[in-house]
C-alpha cells in the first residue's frame, strides 16, 4: 500500500514539474508557401490583434527560427558552429526559454510580461515577443554574435510571411529590464527582439 502511495505521489510531482514546461508538437517541416512567395510577402508589421498562436504555430515558428534540422545542427548557421544563440519568448501566459534540443518551452516566469519586451505599444498586445540572447562565452566575437542573430530573425520573418502572421524585428528595448526578467547570467546578453502575431 505504501509503495502505491509513493508511486502516486511521484507521478503527481512529475506532472506538476512538467506542467511548467510546454511540450511542443513536432514541427510541420513540409508545409508553407513556396520560398519565393514568402520572400515576396516578408515585411515588418506594427499593428497586431490580441490573439494567441496555436501550439502548432508556436512549434513551427520556433523550429523554423533555430530548431535542429539535422542531428546536431540548426535551421540557422553560426560562425564556427558555436550555436550560442538562445531564444526566449514572452506570451500572454509567461516567459519561456526555447529548449531546441528537446523542442519544448521551459517556463522562466508565469504571467503576462509582454509589455516589458519593448518600448512600442504593439509589443504588449501581439501574441508573442522573441528575445534573442547570446551566450558570449561561447562565441569568438560580438560581430559574429550579431550576425548569427540576424539569420534567426530572418527565418522568423519568412515563417511569418508563409503563415500569414506579422513580425517586426526590434532594436528598441530595455536591455537591463529584459536581462532581469530572464534572470540572465553575466555571460549572456540580449541582442535583439522580435514581435510576432496576427496582424490587424
Ligand atoms: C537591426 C534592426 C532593428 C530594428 N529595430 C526596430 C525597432 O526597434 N522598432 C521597429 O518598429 N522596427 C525596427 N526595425 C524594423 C525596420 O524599421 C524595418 O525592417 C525597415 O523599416 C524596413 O521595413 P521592412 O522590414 O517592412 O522591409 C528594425 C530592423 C532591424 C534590421
Amino acid at each position: 500500500m505504501n509503495r502505491i502511495i509513493t508511486l502516486v505521489s511521484l507521478f503527481i510531482m512529475g506532472c506538476s514539474v512538467s506542467a511548467q514546461n510546454i511540450s511542443l508538437p513536432a514541427p510541420d517541416r513540409r508545409g508553407g508557401k513556396p520560398l519565393m512567395q514568402a520572400l515576396n510577402e516578408r515585411k515588418s508589421i506594427r499593428s497586431y490583434q490580441d490573439k494567441e498562436l496555436t501550439l502548432q504555430q508556436l512549434s513551427d515558428l520556433l523550429w523554423a527560427a533555430n530548431g535542429f534540422n539535422r542531428a546536431d545542427k540548426r535551421t540557422a548557421p553560426t560562425a564556427n558552429d558555436r550555436q550560442e544563440l538562445e531564444l526566449y519568448v514572452t506570451t500572454k501566459n509567461g516567459v519561456y526559454f526555447y529548449d531546441a534540443r528537446n523542442h519544448l518551452l521551459k517556463e522562466v516566469k508565469k504571467g503576462d510580461y509582454r509589455a516589458q519586451a519593448g518600448m512600442q505599444d504593439f509589443v504588449a498586445k501581439a501574441a508573442l515577443n522573441l528575445i534573442f540572447v547570446s551566450d558570449l562565452s561561447k562565441v569568438s566575437n560580438r560581430q559574429y554574435a550579431y550576425t548569427n542573430c540576424g539569420f534567426v530573425a530572418q527565418n522568423v520573418y519568412l515563417y511569418c510571411a508563409s503563415e500569414g502572421l506579422g513580425a517586426v524585428v526590434r532594436g528598441m528595448f530595455d536591455k537591463d529590464k529584459l536581462s532581469e526578467l530572464l534572470n540572465l547570467g553575466s555571460n549572456q546578453e540580449v541582442l535583439l527582439t522580435q514581435t510576432v502575431g496576427y496582424p490587424n
